[in-house]
């Protein structure tokens, strides 16, 4: 049997930059208002949105996590040429092939990256950024690329009151590469596969291609309705409240730490309550920073906790070398808790 060498990589790994992009339409509650029977103050009371993103024409999935990409990559002081593999997590992305990973590994200038996308909801940065420890640490890719992308408006019925309200856009984007000390911790991770009903497409892209009016939904006019995201936001919402706060923990076991030793919490976005429910059982000090990104930006899915990272380092609510606690989940149901230190 012939001897295979074995890779070579990286001690350890770690976020070297992370760059955001929200698209420029502004859209607050009002506009959400105008097709679903509600108010501003249920909407902020229940969520925690004020505003949201929505993407135009031009800011696609590809634009948008180029625009973000190129922020990282410069944050990180690497040449683009050097990124080794690019991964990108999103589910509105509508071209089935080829992945749209490879067209923003081109168009930034990659060397010929290793390009794929998957599909994790909201646990898709974390799925990723585990990914890109591997592969630094096992020696294919020595800077890897993540990026979580979403254009949600695009997956939602406005005229659905129960998830009208709650979707964003935007691309947020991290560069992982070598380091000389552990600064991304063990991943938390799984699914819940027994739950995958309580988030899900309304209708699968087969059968509204069928376009069948007596089996499709119709929206007040009458015409078949876009396939969008639909969820059960209360079992949701407990599963969230209850299960990830004991996820978030097993994290900070993993890595050795305790909440004392933590600067910053970066949940995933998706309600306020969820968010200060977790602070609350993780009994996390109040010298901690905790992201409320939701706010102006809403859910965002994959981008959430990259979007809600560049923030905070940006306000300087955070800074570089701080120690923080992500966690995502969503779909599937999936989820991933990691610790790690901030670029
Ligand atoms: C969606 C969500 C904000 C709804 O909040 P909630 O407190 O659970 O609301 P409920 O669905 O229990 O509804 C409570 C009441 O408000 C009403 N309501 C629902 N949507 C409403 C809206 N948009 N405006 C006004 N009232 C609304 C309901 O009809 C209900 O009225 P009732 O008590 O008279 O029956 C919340 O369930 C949630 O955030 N879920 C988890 C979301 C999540 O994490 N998703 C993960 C995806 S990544």
């Amino acid at each position: 049997m012939a001897k295979i060498r074995p890779s070579k990589g990286a001690p350890y790994a770690r976020i070297l930059g992370v760059g955001g992009y929200r698209p420029t339409r502004v859209v607050p509650n009002e506009v959400i208002l105008e097709k679903i029977d509600s108010s501003d103050e249920w909407i902020r009371s229940r969520s925690g949105i004020e505003t949201r993103h929505w993407a135009g024409p031009e800011e696609t999935v590809a634009a948008m996590s180029i625009e973000a990409a190129g922020k990282a990559i410069a944050d990180s002081g690497i040449d683009a040429d050097r990124i080794g593999a690019v991964v990108v997590s999103t589910v509105s992305h509508f071209s089935q092939t080829p992945a749209v990973a490879t067209e923003i590994a081109h168009k930034l200038g990659t060397d010929k990256a290793a390009a794929f996308d998957i599909s994790a909801g909201c646990a898709g940065f974390g799925y990723g950024l585990t990914l890109a420890k591997g592969m630094v640490v096992e020696g294919s890719a020595e800077y890897v690329l993540v990026i979580g992308v979403e254009r949600l408006s695009d997956l939602t019925d406005l005229e659905d009151r129960a998830t009208a309200f709650l979707f964003g856009d935007g691309a947020g984007a991290v560069v992982v590469g070598p380091s000389q000390e552990p600064a991304i911790g063990p991943t938390v991770w799984g699914s819940e596969g027994d739950k995958a009903g309580t988030i899900k497409q309304t209708v699968t892209w087969d059968r509204f291609h069928v376009g069948d009016v007596s089996e499709l939904p119709l929206d007040s006019e009458g015409n078949i309705k876009f396939p969008a995201i639909t969820q059960e936001g209360q079992a949701v919402f407990r599963w969230a409240v209850f299960e990830m706060a004991k996820v978030a923990q097993q994290a900070l076991d993993a890595a050795g730490i305790t909440s004392d030793d933590l600067d910053v919490f970066i949940p995933h976005q998706a309600n306020v309550r969820i968010i200060d429910s977790m602070v609350k059982t993780l009994k996390l000090p109040e010298h901690v920073t905790v992201a409320r990104d939701i706010r102006t930006t809403g859910n965002t899915s994959a981008a959430s906790i990259p979007l809600a990272m560049e923030r905070l380092l940006a306000t300087g609510e955070a800074k570089s070398g701080d120690t923080a606690l992500v966690i995502g989940f969503g779909a599937g149901l999936v989820y991933a808790a990691t610790v790690v230190t901030l670029p």
